[in-house]
């Protein structure tokens, strides 16, 4: 008889320990340790497997030419082709991460549908939904074609056999979190059968030379359920951002072995699916209110592409308890850190004020860039000036107040301008570099910053 090991995994991490802890001892996490029952028999019989070898040495001539053929598959879905680096790469493991109800399945259903449109062979196994709930989807979203093949099934010893049989140019797993084998006793969705799983449907997709997409749950706080080991596992890591309420979805790269990271596409959902936009900077600004204080524009790069994008702030005096700092769209401690700049080094008054910080349209933007737009629109709200329409910023601010230089800012000038906007403030440093390597694009006033004074000099009027 098999003999049952109990033992206690981490969710957040994948550590195991013997005896249960409130506290992770891998990572510190609070309550994330699960039961976890192992059939001490199977182990050793699948570890031998996993290391079982390969192939032979090839010499590394071979191997240059094998990575001169790589042929990626366009999925012809442009925004998706590019967070992916140019299309699916054969034999590569793709996780796409995203809350409930975000569009992680109408998206890919739609991806299946457009090569299946050019006759390739797609099977989209669900574990979630009915047959009946995919039809329903299909037929919102006009997705057609005889060699895209539906699969409602959750036994990973099923899903193999129907791959076998089938020999799709794509597998999607929708979701990975459904999907156990019969060899294990823990439950589906447990770190144990995750590992495993993704081990196996990862295994498979390098042997047979077929992407796989796999669709992963995320937990409250955002991360892929389970342990970050399923990270390792793949090659590529998706994204889904965006809030319920708001149309716009951006689906960001995190992680990818055969293009950049933090490449970015953007989507509207819409009633018949996820259309693609051509022209973020446009949308994010299009609602952007006329001569309002503390609403400013940034330019922002995501991967290759500059991204314009509203930052609003409001600071209104608060009369009791201690003053309170909310950010969505940007980090806490960088809107304390700009207040706090603001403070000492222009001699703007804005401790003692509850402050509101949002960036519009449901965006996240994390590169320091935004410093000197944050800087602004808080100023601006605290003066109750609006900046000018048709500037932008952008600039990293230091702890003595001065503007630092950031890369790519040829890049955002050129958005800049073409969004028609006239002005622009920046970096000294970085105008200066550019004067000296290349040529400031014409057309555009450039205020250049040294400091955070100059930028409050340049944006209002002196009370
Ligand atoms: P879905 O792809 O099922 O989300 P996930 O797989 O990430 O859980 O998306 C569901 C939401 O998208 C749901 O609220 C309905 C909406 N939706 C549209 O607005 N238009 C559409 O064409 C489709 C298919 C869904
Ligand atoms: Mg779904």
């Amino acid at each position: 008889m098999a003999k049952r090991k109990v033992q206690y995994v981490c969710e957040a991490c994948g550590a195991a320990t013997i005896k249960w802890q409130g506290r992770c001892s891998g990572c510190n996490a609070w309550n994330t340790l699960v039961e976890e029952v192992e059939e001490a028999e199977v182990r050793p019989q699948r570890t031998s497997e996993r290391v079982r070898s390969r192939g032979k040495p090839v010499p590394l001539p071979d191997v240059l030419a094998s990575a001169q053929q790589e042929v990626r598959t366009a999925t012809g879905i442009g925004e998706f082709d590019r967070v992916l680096g140019g299309g699916l790469v054969p034999g590569s493991a793709i996780l796409v991460g995203g809350e409930p109800g975000i569009g992680k399945s109408t998206l890919l259903l739609q991806v299946a549908g457009m090569l299946a449109a050019r006759k390739l062979k797609v099977l989209y196994c669900t574990g979630e939904e009915s047959l009946g709930q995919i039809g329903m989807r299909a037929r919102r979203l006009e997705v057609e074609g005889e060699t895209l093949l539906v699969v409602p099934e959750t036994r990973l010893e099923s899903l193999t056999a129907h791959v076998e049989a089938i020999e799709p140019d794509l597998l999607i797993v929708d979701s990975i979190q459904t999907v156990a084998t019969g060899e294990l006793g823990a439950s589906p969705g447990s770190v144990t059968q995750l590992r495993e799983v993704t081990s196996a449907l990862v295994g498979m997709a390098k042997s047979r030379d077929m992407p796989v997409i796999l669709v992963g749950h995320v937990t409250k706080d955002g991360a892929i359920a389970g342990p970050k080991m399923l990270e390792h596992m793949v090659d590529t890591v998706l994204y889904f951002e965006g809030e319920r309420a708001v149309p716009y979805r951006i689906v960001r790269a995190v992680k990818n072995r055969f293009g950049s990271t933090n490449e970015i596409g953007v989507f509207e959902m819409r009633h018949r699916g996820l259309v693609e936009v051509d022209n973020p900077s446009g949308m994010f600004l299009s609602e952007r209110p006329r001569n309002a204080a503390g609403s400013v524009v940034v330019c922002t790069v995501e991967g290759s592409r500059p991204l314009m994008a509203e930052i609003q702030a409001l600071v209104s005096p608060n009369s009791y308890g201690p003053p309170r700092v909310t950010a969505i769209g940007v980090e806490t401690s960088r809107v304390l850190l700009m207040l706090n700049i603001l403070e000492r080094r222009s001699g703007l008054r804005v401790t003692g004020h509850d402050v509101f910080v949002n960036v519009a349209g449901g965006i996240k933007i994390n590169e320091p860039a935004v410093d000197a737009a944050l800087v602004a629109a808080l100023a601006s709200s605290k003066l109750d000036q609006p900046i000018p329409a048709g500037l932008a910023l952008f600039g990293e601010v230091g702890l003595t107040g001065e503007v630092r230089a950031v890369g790519q800012a040829l890049l955002r000038l050129a958005e800049i301008r073409n969004l028609g906007f006239e002005r622009c403030v920046l970096a000294h440093s970085n105008a200066e570099r550019l004067r000296r390597e290349t040529e400031l694009p014409e057309g555009l006033i450039l205020h250049e910053a040294r400091d955070v004074r100059d930028i409050i000099d340049a944006l209002f009027v002196k009370e």
